[in-house]
């Protein structure tokens, strides 16, 4: 019965891993255009370092039978034109990047001296390098406090072909010369080329990494996270980094009490980068938010526009309630809105619907300013949402569609709630509406790196999340 037991345990096995993956709120996909352009950023990066490189003197003693012996010095080496022209990248799924660059060409300049016993000569020697290889590995990782890490490995250059060309008074020694330049210089640049390569990554890039923000902070009481949930994956298309996006609570973090969907999408040539912004993202946004208390707001007439035609008042409510005016004459109002619950963002057909609930209180403000509780409302609010890209932020803007309203309680006797239907589509429009706009133009900053600007945008919906195709520019 061992086959059994296999059985189960690898049932249970597999279940235990499927409940512990988390579904990330934001996935990123660089493809391999953007790949490619990171690459070439690399390759640029290279080449100056070559450009900039110092050579060091090539120097020895060769004794001879007829000059007895001969001091060469070969100094000043600069490399004088590095050209790296073609790079191709494989991506090979779960293991990493293989980029490979071929045809590089070099040209160093230099002196040579040659001093024996009865005589010293000098001149220049030029050498060409043709048909530069270099090939190495990009693997992924994450640290431990989720921020990308990526390692160079198995770096291999190769020279096929070094020309060297020397001039000077003393023809007769030339190739001499040659035979002590060319395995020297070879072997020199072809160490040196992966060695100048694992420094970019050791000293350039990996602290460049270290400045994508894992968290990023909004308020005093509410963060984004966008730490790495799992290991970046290399796929036959993209580079997959699969990060947490979710808001939460600075001063006390808890779990939101609902997960995110799955989160997959296709990408194509075109665009550099995609991005899915989960249900969850938008939801843990919400979530926080009314948890902070942040989802409340009083409404009083100095907040309505000046030429508007209602006013918070008892005389223009009174129209729309006779009671109201009846029982407190001639008094400002004061309304106090707040959520009851969290705001739910769905994907539609295409659109993006905020459904939101809560209560108004109604009040009416005495001369000696204390507040009379007047009655309040249970209110339903759809709302349609907009959401772009700016600069290195996400934004959004509300409009409303309906509001449905039902009378809670009313200290001041019955009356039809629909009444007030036309003045609270008026309130949440022109008043809440615009400040929220207001707060969300301002927009939640994206997990970019310092220096990366994104261009030729294109945002969707999709069923359960966000799209958003983009280049990337390094400036
Ligand atoms: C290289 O050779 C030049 C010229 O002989 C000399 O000035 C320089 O000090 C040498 N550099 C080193 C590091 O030996
Ligand atoms: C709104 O008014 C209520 C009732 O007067 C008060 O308790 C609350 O603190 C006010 N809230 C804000 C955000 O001003
Ligand atoms: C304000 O006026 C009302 C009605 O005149 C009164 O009942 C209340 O006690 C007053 N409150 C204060 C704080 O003076």
């Amino acid at each position: 019965m061992k086959w059994t037991r296999d059985l189960v345990f690898c049932t249970f096995f597999l279940h235990a891993v499927s409940v512990s993956a988390i579904n990330p709120g934001f996935k990123g996909k660089i493809t391999s255009r953007g790949i490619n352009y990171g690459c070439q950023i690399v390759k640029s990066v290279l080449q100056n370092r070559l450009l900039n490189m110092e050579i060091p003197n090539i120097s020895g003693i060769k004794y001879t039978n007829v000059l007895h012996q001969l001091q060469y010095n070969i100094n000043r080496i600069t490399i004088s034109n590095v050209n790296l022209p073609d790079m191709n990248i494989i991506l090979v799924p779960n293991l990493g990047l293989k980029v490979a660059m071929s045809n590089g060409y070099i040209e160093t300049n230099g002196n040579w001296q040659i001093k024996a016993n009865i005589f010293r000569t000098a001149g220049t020697v030029k050498a060409q390098i043709k048909s530069i290889a270099i090939s190495f590995y990009l693997k992924f990782g994450k640290d431990n406090t989720g921020k990308p890490i990526v390692s160079m490995t198995d770096c291999a250059s190769c020279i096929s072909k070094l020309q060297v060309y020397v001039s000077g008074r003393a023809s007769w020694l030339y190739n001499l010369i040659i035979r002590w330049y060319e395995p020297s210089l070879r072997r020199y640049l072809s160490d040196e080329i992966c060695l100048e390569l694992q420094k970019i990554f050791t000293e350039k890039i990996s602290p460049f990494l270290q400045t994508v923000p894992v968290t990023k902070k909004i308020d005093k009481c509410v963060g984004i996270d966008y730490s790495l949930t799992s290991l970046p994956e290399v796929a036959k298309d993209s580079l997959i980094l699969p990060l947490k996006g979710e808001f939460y609570n600075l001063l006390h973090r808890a779990d939101v009490p609902f997960s995110a969907p799955p989160l997959d999408f296709l990408v194509d040539y075109d665009r550099m980068l995609y991005i899915g912004f989960s249900e969850y993202f938008f939801n843990t946004a919400g979530y926080v938010f009314n948890s902070v208390g942040d989802l409340s707001i009083n409404i009083t007439d100095d907040m309505l526009p000046e030429n508007s035609h209602i006013h918070l008042d008892t005389l223009t409510i009174g129209t729309l309630i006779p009671q109201v005016k009846k029982m407190y004459p001639v008094m400002k109002m004061k309304l106090h809105l707040v959520s009851d619950s969290a705001p739910v963002v769905t994907f539609l057909n295409g659109k993006i619907i905020l459904t939101t609930s809560g209560d108004v209180f109604a009040f009416a403000i005495l001369p000696n300013s204390t507040l009379v509780a007047l009655f309040s409302i249970k209110l339903n609010a759809q709302i349609t949402t907009t959401i772009g890209i700016k600069d290195d932020k996400i934004t959004g803007q509300l409009t409303l569609d309906r509001i449905q309203l039902s009378l809670k309680k009313s200290n001041i006797g019955p009356f039809q709630v629909s009444c007030l239907q036309t003045a609270i589509d008026f309130l949440v429009s022109i008043v809440i509406l615009p400040r929220i706009n207001a707060a969300l133009d301002n927009g939640y900053p994206l997990p970019l790196i310092d220096h990366f600007t994104l261009s030729n945008l294109i945002v969707q919906p999709h069923k359960n999340f966000l799209l958003v195709a983009t280049d990337f520019t390094y400036t």
